[in-house]
């Protein structure tokens, strides 16, 4: 990036330059069309300029764009927060909005801090968190990410998170049942926190379907309610990371609700706002928020642009959709289907070891060889031919690398629309299928 934030020649390099966006559409300035099948990083849950979203938006922009939190509260801001409690379900009594996926982790991670401080346990500051997880890239969620590559140039000034494994079930050790591996990790989690000492550790943190780092890998049957019980047992709060699975992503409104289990702290951004307008949110408990406020406390954590009013009657907009059109629903029934038919038209491609997800967040992981499903080399390159050909199809999807090892490792992403059409999502299906099997074949 150049000093005033203006990506540099060199990062912009070969892309082309968006124009517009219509419904599951994108279009560039040399009239190239390609429908969307990730929403970018999974975002645009509701597609590009719906007219119901942008009404909303030039309505509120013609009262005003924000109003100061210190200052004023705000229909929108009031409205978001009676949605997504309705949305969330019983346990998470507090919100705050942010302006992005990072702030959230930062807020995450604050108002578990300040929950232990003021009940008179500061040393409880520690967090664990798992290899192959992202949570931001603010120095504070990065120092709890487990993304080697973004960490990097970082490294020095992170603050000490400890780690323990992914729970991948595709990558778990050879000869084991789920059922044992998930006990195994349990295990780990629980001799971590012993290590650490249980009165030093503030939170554990996941992404219940991880996303970037992993290549939409869900928790393994059973383990989110044994790490649930664990951090129980030990006093720990269970922070849950749903930035890129929840609000709806993966056919539950909350991406732990298919696992029936309730975190402390839960952060929200992309299918929030559906990409309108930048904005975020972290869910808490009256349990986790009454010690901060007794004796007339409030969390310390917060921006100029906390509960951008803008931002939240987008969002407004975007959850009263959601819920009219029955859209979570939609992906829950339809997600099925198109993970099935992926998996039709791949079934002879030896190059596609595991294809997962839930509703409409799937993961196609690729493999040089299916039986020890060793990954291609990073060398290869293998997602950035596979971004390259599907675009050259008119597909946007989000191939993401180093679930692996932290290098290699290459998962494609499909995250289309809650609302995107049957036709569009046969579409997204066929030129995913070109796409991948022409980067395949550059590969070999
Ligand atoms: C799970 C998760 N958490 C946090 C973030 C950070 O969000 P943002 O990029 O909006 O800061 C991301 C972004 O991809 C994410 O996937």
């Amino acid at each position: 990036m150049g000093e005033t934030g203006t990506p540099m020649k060199r990062d912009t390099l070969g892309l082309p330059k968006v124009a517009y966006g219509r419904g599951s559409y994108v279009f560039d300035e040399a009239g190239n069309r390609y429908i969307d099948g990730s929403g970018g990083p999974a975002v645009f849950c509701l597609g590009h300029a719906h007219p119901e979203v942008n009404e909303a938006i030039r309505v509120q922009l013609g009262r005003i764009a924000h109003g100061y939190r210190f200052t004023f509260t705000s229909d929108p801001l009031e409205r978001l927060v009676e949605i997504i409690q309705q949305q969330a379900g019983p346990g998470f009594e507090h919100a705050v909005f942010v302006s992005s996926g990072s702030e959230a982790t930062e807020s995450g991670l604050k108002i578990a801090l300040q929950h232990f401080w003021a009940r008179g346990e500061a040393s409880r500051n520690r967090f664990i968190a798992r290899d192959r997880s992202y949570h931001g890239n603010t120095l504070g969620a990065l120092a709890v990410s487990g993304f080697a590559s973004r960490r990097e140039p970082f490294e020095q000034a992170l603050r000490e998170t400890a780690f323990v494994s992914a729970a991948n079930a595709y990558r778990k050790p050879a000869g084991i049942s789920v059922e044992d591996y998930v006990q195994q990790l349990a295990d780990e989690l629980e001799q971590t926190i012993v290590e650490l000492g249980a009165q030093n550790v503030a939170g554990f943190l996941f992404e219940p379907v991880v996303g970037a780092a992993g290549g939409v890998v869900p928790a393994p049957a059973g383990y989110a309610k044994k790490v649930r019980d664990i951090c129980d047992r030990h006093g720990i709060l269970l922070i849950a990371d749903e930035v890129m699975c929840g609000a709806g992503r993966c056919g539950t409104w909350r991406a732990l609700e298919h696992d029936g289990v309730v975190p402390d702290i839960m952060m929200l951004a992309k299918g929030l706002g559906g990409g309108y307008v930048p904005l975020g949110a972290t869910m808490f408990s009256a349990a986790v928020g009454e010690p901060i406020h007794a004796n007339g406390g409030s969390v310390n954590t917060g921006h100029t642009f906390t509960g951008h009013t803008l931002a939240c009657a987008a969002a407004v907009k975007v959850q009263e959709i959601i819920e009219r059109d029955r859209l979570v629903e939609r992906v829950r029934t339809r997600g099925h289907s198109f993970i099935s038919e992926l998996r039709d038209r791949l079934a002879d491609t030896d190059a596609v070891g595991d294809i997962r997800g839930r509703g409409f967040f799937v993961g196609v992981e690729l493999v040089k060889d299916r039986g020890t499903r060793t990954p291609f080399p990073a060398r290869a390159e293998l997602r950035e031919r596979i971004r390259r050909h599907t675009m050259q199809e008119g597909l946007i999807c989000y191939p993401v690398g180093g679930n692996v090892d932290g290098r290699s490792g290459d998962v494609a992403i499909l995250a289309p629309p809650y609302n995107a059409s049957d036709k569009e999502l046969d579409e997204i299906a066929g030129k995913f299928e070109r796409g991948l099997r022409r980067a395949l074949a550059d590969v070999r």
